[in-house]
Parts: C-alpha cells; sequence; structure tokens
C-alpha cells in the first residue's frame, strides 16, 4: 500500500493511466528510443484528504537548464499575475522596505510587477533557462530548489518575507513539509503566503484528468490545505476562487492568530463537502468519467479521421500529454500540435511523437477541425482566432464534455 506524502496514512489507488513520459519532455526522433515513462497513478488518503500521484519522477528530470515551459507566453495569465501582485502590494506591503519572495517564478511573469516597482523581491527557480530569462527583464533570482534549509538562507540574507508567493508550483512538490516549514521559518509575524494551482473541485467537476501529469504531485482542496499548514503554526484566512487553469484556487495563509479568518474559508470546506471531495465514491465516479470521456472524444477523431477531415491540435500543453497518451490519439488523428513557444517547435510530443509546429503552419493551412489542447487558454484563444472560425475551422473540445463547436 502507498502511503500519503502528507500524513504517511494509506492511500487508496482510484485511477491509474498507465506508462507515461515526461509531460513537458518534447523530444526529437533520436530521443525517441531512450524516452523515459513511469507509472501515472492517482490515489486518495482517507486520513487528509489529499489527492496525490502514487509514483512521480525524479525532480531534476523535470525541472532543468531546458524547461520547456515559459509562463510568459500567455497575455492572458501576464495580466492575470499583475492583478496578483497589484492586491499584494496594496493589502501586504505596507511596512518600509518590504521584501517579496516567490516560489517558482519561471520567467518572472509575476515579479517583474515588483522589480519595476523598486520592491525588494527574490525568485526561487530551479530550472535555469526560464530563470535566466526572468533575470534579463531585471528580476532577481536565485536558481534552486526551495526548501527548509535555502528558507534559512533566505532568512539570514535577506530577513524575513512581507509575502511569500507561488502559483503553480506548490502542487509540484513531494516534499511539502519541509516547504510549509520554510515558509514558517521565512515568513515575517504579520507577513502571508499567497499560492494558488488547479482546484480539485474543478477538476472532478469538470473531468479535467489532463490536469493529471508527472508534474502535478497534488490536488489540492480548501480542507487539504489547511490540515497540512496546521501542522507548521499556520493557518489558511482566506480562499479565492481563480478563473485561470480551469479553475484554481488561491490560498491566503498567515501565522495562527495574525488575522482573522474570512468567511469564504468555512463556506468553500462545506461545499467541499457537498461536492464528496471527501469520500472515496466521488474519485471512482471521476474515474468512470474518464473513461466516458476518452471514449467519447476517440469516436469523434476517429470519425473525423473516416470522413478525412483534417484535424490539427491547438496547443502543446504538458496536459496534452496525458490527453494523447491515454486516449491513443496518434500522428494519424492529428496531423501536427500549433504551439507559439519557440523550444517546443521543430520537436515532437512526448510519448505520442506528434510533431509540433510554429504557429504559422496553423495559419497558412487552417485544418478542418482545431482540437483545443490549451482548453485553459480557450477565452484568449477564441478572440484572436475569429478569422480560423470564418474560414468555416471549427474547435473540437474535451472540458468539461466532447464537441465540436
Ligand atoms: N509560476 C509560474 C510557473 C509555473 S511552472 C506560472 O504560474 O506560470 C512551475 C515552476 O516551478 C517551474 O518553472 C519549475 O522550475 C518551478 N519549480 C519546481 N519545483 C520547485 C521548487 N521546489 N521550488 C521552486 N520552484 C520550483
Ligand atoms: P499551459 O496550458 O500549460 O499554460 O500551456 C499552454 C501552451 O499553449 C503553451 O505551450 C503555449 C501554447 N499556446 C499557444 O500555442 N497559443 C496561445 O495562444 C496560447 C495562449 C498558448
Ligand atoms: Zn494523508
Amino acid at each position: 500500500m502507498p502511503t500519503c506524502l502528507v500524513c504517511n496514512h494509506a492511500v487508496t489507488e482510484f485511477i491509474s493511466f498507465g506508462r507515461m513520459p515526461i509531460a513537458n519532455g518534447f523530444l526529437t526522433p533520436a530521443q525517441f528510443a531512450a524516452e523515459y515513462t513511469f507509472e501515472l497513478r492517482v490515489g486518495f488518503c482517507p486520513a487528509c484528504s489529499m489527492v496525490q500521484l502514487l509514483e512521480q519522477p525524479d525532480r531534476e528530470m523535470m525541472f532543468h537548464e531546458n524547461y520547456a515551459y515559459f509562463s510568459s507566453i500567455s497575455t492572458r495569465m501576464a495580466a492575470h499575475f499583475k492583478e496578483f501582485a497589484q492586491s499584494v502590494m496594496r493589502d501586504y506591503l505596507r511596512r518600509d522596505d518590504p521584501f517579496v519572495v516567490e516560489l517558482g517564478s519561471n520567467d518572472g511573469i509575476m515579479l517583474h510587477n515588483f522589480a519595476d516597482a523598486k520592491i525588494r523581491h527574490l525568485g526561487i527557480e530551479p530550472s535555469a533557462n526560464v530563470a535566466e530569462a526572468a533575470r534579463k527583464r531585471g528580476v532577481n533570482t536565485v536558481c534552486e530548489f526551495f526548501d527548509q534549509d535555502l528558507a534559512r538562507r533566505i532568512l539570514e540574507e535577506h530577513g524575513p518575507a512581507d509575502a511569500i508567493l507561488a502559483a503553480n508550483v506548490m502542487c509540484h512538490i513531494p516534499y511539502l513539509h519541509s516547504v510549509a516549514a520554510g515558509m514558517e521559518i521565512l515568513l515575517s509575524d504579520t507577513g502571508v503566503v499567497q499560492f494558488e494551482d488547479p482546484y480539485l473541485g474543478d477538476i472532478v467537476e469538470k473531468t479535467s484528468y489532463d490536469q493529471i501529469y508527472d508534474e502535478h504531485a497534488f490536488y489540492f482542496s480548501v480542507a487539504s490545505v489547511e490540515r497540512l499548514f496546521a501542522e507548521h503554526g499556520l493557518e489558511v484566512v482566506d480562499a479565492i476562487p481563480q478563473n485561470v487553469h480551469g479553475g484554481s484556487m488561491r490560498y491566503v495563509i498567515a501565522r495562527k492568530g495574525a488575522y482573522p479568518v474570512s468567511q469564504a474559508v468555512t463556506r468553500q470546506k462545506a461545499k467541499e463537502e457537498a461536492l464528496g471531495l471527501k469520500d472515496l465514491e466521488t474519485y471512482h465516479r471521476f474515474r468512470r468519467n474518464v473513461e466516458a470521456s476518452r471514449d467519447a472524444l476517440m469516436e469523434t477523431l476517429n470519425r473525423l479521421k473516416a470522413e478525412g477531415q483534417r484535424v490539427v491540435g491547438y496547443g502543446a500543453t504538458s496536459k496534452s500529454t496525458t490527453v494523447t497518451m491515454y486516449c491513443g490519439i496518434t500522428p494519424e488523428h492529428v496531423e501536427f500540435i500549433s504551439d507559439t513557444t519557440p523550444t517546443k517547435q521543430g520537436k515532437f510530443s512526448p510519448g505520442a511523437h506528434i510533431p509540433v509546429r510554429p504557429y504559422d503552419a496553423f495559419k497558412a493551412r487552417y485544418p478542418d477541425v482545431a482540437l483545443l489542447f490549451a482548453w485553459n487558454h480557450g477565452e484568449e484563444i477564441m478572440d484572436k482566432e475569429t478569422a480560423f472560425r470564418e474560414a468555416g475551422g471549427k474547435w473540437l473540445v474535451y472540458v468539461p464534455t466532447v464537441e465540436i463547436l
């Protein structure tokens, strides 16, 4: 029996996707033969209600000098993080010479807002290529993995932090106790931790199983996050739903008693109970929904193929690795995937080995159907792709249900 990464209780497996490659491991044909794979299995801990991967590749296999995800590729996300930064400046940086730390700061998408405002800041970013991109735009960055030990060193050198921020990275870190302990060490008395990640409630409600891949070790709820931080003298004082990445939750965390706890926390926990996030049966139902989603998507793709329609993927997301591999999508179904990230272009998608081409390839000859892998950026994409629609192009989406739009 696997044990919980948070509380050591036995974890119950509820879905297995089979062997999967590194979701962001775009590769060249010379690398196909030696492609690494692992078992993508997910379990639920009945004791602390944390949903988690049962096996995860070593962190150095995922986060390194060739990390493929550059956050600033999305203008919508850049706007989102600007608002996030402004709310932190307004509400929590009132003392003289405040200090802000961000985990997983990537190419500086959030911290550049603090750098531009001449606020003392430090990004923690272990992937050297994206860390370098951040430095180039004036964002102070250390290229290391955050943990308790690094927190102590930062405290010695810079003093306590008024805000510790993290977006789409807490859920990547299996050694969460070291991270929470590090935050407790580094936080000033009235400081806050604010982090956001894809929300378990949305994943279950929308059957968005493609959020499940190697980097995402955890699928958080308010209840599971509260339980984790309580062990470190910290409490969740607010929980604010976010309309990004297909539904995220922002958790505001402080030293116990430092701030009043918002009613939103109690309300959200009640919603989670009603949604069944603490019941194993919910996850078995989720598995059945995932299987039905896979079958519906393949039925559609096989029909389009039989009809001789050209299908192209839109957005070579890490999420699409789970979808292509689990459903069995091949270059026979999807001619290529269009993506704006230079480092992905000219390579092949992990596992399924579908070619990744620059956006120009999509634009030059519109397909009949675009399979929207980057559905979490759907609004931004639909807004700019009106010409594709006008040319008669159709979108194939699969979250929350398989549909041709
Ligand atoms: N915050 C950005 C990037 C998310 S991708 C955004 O929301 O768009 C996750 C990032 O976290 C990657 O750049 C990865 O290199 C980094 N990361 C992974 N493990 C980490 C750790 N232990 N400490 C700090 N950063 C980490
Ligand atoms: P994400 O879902 O992990 O944020 O990744 C989004 C991917 O989609 C990333 O590789 C960039 C790509 N993309 C496009 O190709 N065109 C777009 O308009 C957007 C928003 C993203
Ligand atoms: Zn547990």
